[in-house]
């Protein structure tokens, strides 16, 4: 078996055309949606995922604002700068790029954003109405994305066994709620790293999430024949090429043989977790503008 490649770019691609309508109606009411994002420190990883969405925006007609803050500032900085962009009119979304430098709380930050302009989707507030059963407001990009990739193939996933690998804030934890989700139905697993037999729990699933950031962790053996793999891995693999570096998953390339559906990495999560950033600002325009 071969696959079928989940194109992420081309599922990105028209998630952008129907936003660009939405831009249209709000400039015509006189409004130009606008993200600002944060960024402190310089990793290098961070540089690149900002950039990207700085051009995401710039394709759509959203205004970008960025703020650089150095890897040694205080944290009541950071607190200044959001509580500044919290209070502006003019910005609809806040992003505080993670990570942040060591000892820097996120999680404190996050919950500063005002709920209605958390594009992320990680503030308690926003993350709680998930849990109740709302998905109506900002949801976290990333598993936002992977779920748009699911509906993509057509995967009936009521009743079906997901595991998802990976238990972070980012990821793992709210892409498990989104499935089991009422009218999406999966029985899930969540795995970690103390998980007894991963190879085996994901040998039983009809649709594996990987987001571990363990390069090429999900070997062929693991993978029932015919089931659904999205990748949700980058992982940074040193080498001699000019970069010095290139992409890889947390999912082998070999999956492609066995696995009836894989989105690749790069070309597969990552436009859509930007394609999904773009829906989250244009909704929290829409929100702060309803009458
Ligand atoms: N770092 C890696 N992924 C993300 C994301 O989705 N949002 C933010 N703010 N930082 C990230």
């Amino acid at each position: 078996m071969v696959a079928t490649v989940i194109d992420g770019r081309e599922i990105a691609r028209g998630i952008e055309d129907d936003l660009r309508i939405r831009v249209e109606s709000l400039l015509h009411s006189g409004v130009t949606p606008c993200l600002a994002v944060v960024i402190v420190g310089d990793d290098p990883a961070s540089h690149v995922y900002v950039r990207a969405k700085e051009r995401a925006c710039a394709r759509l007609g959203i205004n970008s604002v960025r703020v650089d803050i150095p890897s040694d500032a205080e944290y009541e900085e950071v607190v200044t700068v959001v509580r500044r962009l919290n209070q502006d009119p003019e910005v609809n979304g806040i992003l505080v790029q993670s990570p942040l430098p060591d000892g820097m709380d996120e999680i404190a930050i996050t919950d500063l954003i005002d709920p209605n302009k958390d594009v992320d989707g990680f503030h308690a507030q926003n993350l709680g109405r998930l849990v109740q059963g709302d998905t109506s407001g900002l949801l976290p990009c990333t598993p936002a994305g992977v779920m748009r990739m699911l509906e993509s193939v057509d995967v009936d996933l009521r009743g079906k066994r997901a595991v998802v690998i990976g238990r972070s804030r980012i990821v793992g934890m709210p892409q498990s709620i989104l499935l089991s989700q009422r009218g999406v139905d999966a029985t899930v697993t969540i795995a970690h790293s103390r998980t007894i037999d991963m190879a085996s729990l994901c040998r039983g699933a009809d649709v594996i999430i990987a987001a571990v950031g363990i390069s090429n962790m999900v070997r062929s053996d693991w993978v029932k024949p015919g089931s659904t793999v999205i990748d949700v891995g980058v992982n940074r693999v040193n080498d001699d090429s000019e970069k010095g570096y290139h992409l890889t998953g947390d999912v082998h390339p070999e999956v492609g043989a066995v696995a009836g559906a894989l989105s690749p990495v790069p070309g597969g999560v990552g436009p859509m977790t930007i394609a999904m950033l773009m829906t989250n600002t244009i909704r929290a325009t829409e929100i702060q503008h309803e009458t």
